[in-house]
């Protein structure tokens, strides 16, 4: 039986004491100054000697069979890995770099220990790995107290203040080291009132827990108001060129800095699904990120500035508006125009966090200005975390996209950043296998090039220490797929949405389709999706640079799980496989129930292997999983049935 929950408190998730087994019970040697993420390192090592019988030394250890060295460039995250003569030395420029290259060597477990190894180089591929958590610390009336979270309460916030015992924070810090997470922003994007004043009077929340993140080389950053200098300043204005908004956030930023010296930043959604922002003051997204970034410019910090800009009050009657080419006509015009301290931060898709969408065409279109791509770890639109559904190849599809359609390996941008899925949850993460989710994640934005399944088979094999293949195996079939099996029950085509409003979870085939949300797809009796050619749709398509421009234009090119994204084609429309629109989604509606089903006889067939409270989580979580698929394939189905009045070639029950 392998899993370990701590004293029925939290889980030990990726790090379970038994991951530490092959460092813990070596000989190890330090070389390195002393410094806060050193110290961390030694800790984390003699907590794992005491438990496996290693000794940890700072001199004098020549029958050492670890050496963990590093110089004095504290900031520095790379390091290099080698194995000599029975030795395994990890070296670093500094500290954090020796906390990356320690968490690399548990990951490796024995194997670290193992015949020799050539000097390897180990260097993030984005310089930040982010966490957005959408917690609030006041409960909202709709939203509850985490937006989009299914995981429970916060894991900052309770009661409308900050946790007083951070216990949990620092062992989420450690969890997020270990997978490579760099920096986290506290607080929901949609900054409410009481959240408003995190940047002030509450500052002191925001530093405690900045205080617990750092020894795990997490800076903090905070969500922002636009309109702070109104709503917290008292001024009559937040315009971004008024004199005395702009010394209103420096003198603020300056307070920030006073209580929190390596304060990660702001991250602002502004003019957006109705936050303030500087299109009130007829001013552009430029001119109020530039003004953030100025004020943060003396101390080291970052503007996230967020490019999710669109109209939620259109008409669902005005075809000539299409919500997916938004964020590039507001943005692109101002390529060039942000501060080098502005990070501009895009969704991977155009419209939002879908199961399936195109890479947004914003990326690859400002080579001048700084951007980070945002996923989404909590499952909004995915299952919401009572479904099993890893989004690894997903997210792997987006890092490996290239605009011109070269397969290079570089990055797509500066940096990347997700909104959490973890919360108060004694599994963290509401699912346990959702856990899977935020480890992908982390290793994703260290090395975007990394095939998922392989790290998804590391986080089985941490979190299960040990693990008899069949475990192994069977997590790794539940798991692997999941996304895919999710795909064929939800939504098809890339057609999107389709669920209830409001919460998001569970069918709702026109849910959308007649609201101000832009969120269409006009399906009639004839056919279903959304023309965005530009011969004869939205013009979206030329958003991109070739050669997508043209891939993505016509139908018989557009890859075929994009085609009602991009294209409204008639039901009988026949696919490269030779099935029509019509019969693939029957088909991929009953196979998607199917799949879910075989996933939940194999989970059940795991029970002596996981931990009971585990197992039956999981279980559990099976039982809703199936119901909600069963729901989505009756009513997708019999939707399309009475749309199109073709039947099932397969006679099977549509309703
Ligand atoms: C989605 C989500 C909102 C969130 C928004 C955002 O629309 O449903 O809850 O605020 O994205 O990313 O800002």
């Amino acid at each position: 039986m392998t899993g370990t929950t701590y004293s029925g408190d939290f889980d030990a998730a990726w790090l379970p004491p038994a991951a530490f087994r092959a460092v813990g019970s070596r000989r190890t040697l330090i070389r390195a100054g002393d410094g806060l993420w050193t110290d961390t390192v030694h800790r984390e090592l003699n907590g794992a000697c005491e438990r496996f019988g290693g000794r940890v030394v700072r001199d004098g250890g020549e029958d050492a069979e670890l050496v963990l060295e590093a110089a004095d460039a504290p900031d520095d995250e790379s390091f290099t890995l080698e194995r000599r003569d029975g030795v395994t030395t990890v070296t670093a420029s500094g500290g954090r770099g020796l906390l990356y290259g320690l968490f690399h060597v548990v990951r490796l477990g024995e194997d670290a220990f193992a015949g020799e190894r050539a000097r390897e180089e180990h260097r993030p591929a984005y310089a930040t790995r982010m966490l957005d958590h959408w917690d609030n610390v006041a409960v909202h009336p709709v939203m509850g107290q985490v937006e989009r979270g299914y995981a429970g309460g916060s894991l900052f916030w309770a009661d409308g203040r900050a946790r007083g015992d951070l216990d949990r924070v620092r062992a989420y810090g450690r969890l997020l080291a270990a997978c490579g997470i760099n920096a986290l922003a506290v607080n929901n994007v949609n900054v409410h009132a009481t959240e408003a004043r995190l940047l002030t009077d509450r500052i002191g929340d925001v530093a405690a827990i900045a205080d617990v993140l750092r020894p795990y080389g997490i800076r903090t950053h905070l969500s922002v108001t636009f309109a702070a200098p109104t709503v917290l300043g008292g001024l009559p204005t937040a315009d971004p060129l008024d004199e005395a908004v702009r010394d209103w956030w420096a003198e603020a930023t300056r307070r920030v800095y006073e209580e929190i010296g390596d304060f990660g930043g702001y991250v602002v959604k502004a003019d957006s699904e109705g936050q303030p922002g500087p299109f009130a003051y007829g001013r552009s997204h430029a001119d109020g990120a530039n003004m953030l970034a100025a004020a943060l410019e003396p101390y080291g910090g970052t503007v996230h500035w967020r490019a999710f800009v669109y109209d939620h009050h259109q008409d669902w009657r005005d075809r000539t508006t299409d919500r997916a080419r938004a964020a590039y006509d507001h943005f692109t015009p101002l390529d060039g125009a942000f501060a080098p301290n502005a990070v501009l931060q895009v969704k991977h898709g155009p419209m939002d966090f879908q199961v399936r969408e195109p890479v947004s065409p914003l990326i690859g279109a400002m080579p001048d200005t700084r951007l980070a791509v945002e996923l989404q770890i909590t499952q909004e639109y995915t299952g919401q975390q009572r479904h099993v559904c890893w989004l690894g190849p997903m997210w792997s599809e987006v890092l490996r996209f290239r605009p011109d359609g070269e397969v290079s390996t570089g990055r797509l941008a500066d940096g990347l950043v997700a909104v959490s899925n973890a919360g108060d949850d004694p599994f963290w993460t509401g699912h346990p296998l959702a856990q899977a989710n935020l480890y992908t994640f982390g290793r994703l934005a260290w090395d975007p090039a990394a095939d998922p399944r392989a790290v998804l088979d590391e986080w089985i094999a941490l979190t299960h220490p040990g693990a008899p293949e069949r475990l192994a195996e069977g997590l790794h079939a539940v798991l692997d797929g999941s996304w895919a099996t999710y795909e064929k029950y939800t939504a098809p085509l890339g057609v999107g949405f389709m669920v209830q409003p409001g919460h998001h979870y569970g069918p709702s085939v026109d849910g959308y389709e007649y609201s101000p949300w832009g969120t269409y797809h006009f399906a009639d009796r004839d056919g279903v999706g959304v023309d965005r050619s530009t011969a004869t749709g939205t013009g979206y398509t030329g958003q991109y640079a070739t050669p997508w421009a043209e891939v993505y234009e016509f139908p018989d090119t557009c890859p075929e799980e994009l085609l009602l994204f991009f294209h409204h084609v008639p039901y009988g429309h026949v696919l490269a496989g030779g099935k029509t629109v019509i019969q693939h989604i029957y088909d991929t509606h009953f196979e998607g129930v199917e799949e879910a089903e075989e996933a939940r006889r194999v989970w059940a067939g795991l029970a002596d292997l996981v931990e009971p409270a585990r197992h039956a989580r999981v279980a559990e979580r099976f039982e809703e999983q199936l119901r909600s698929a069963r729901e989505w394939r009756d009513q997708i189905n019999s939707y399309f049935l009475r749309k199109s009045g073709v039947p099932d070639e397969r006679g099977r029950t549509i309703h």
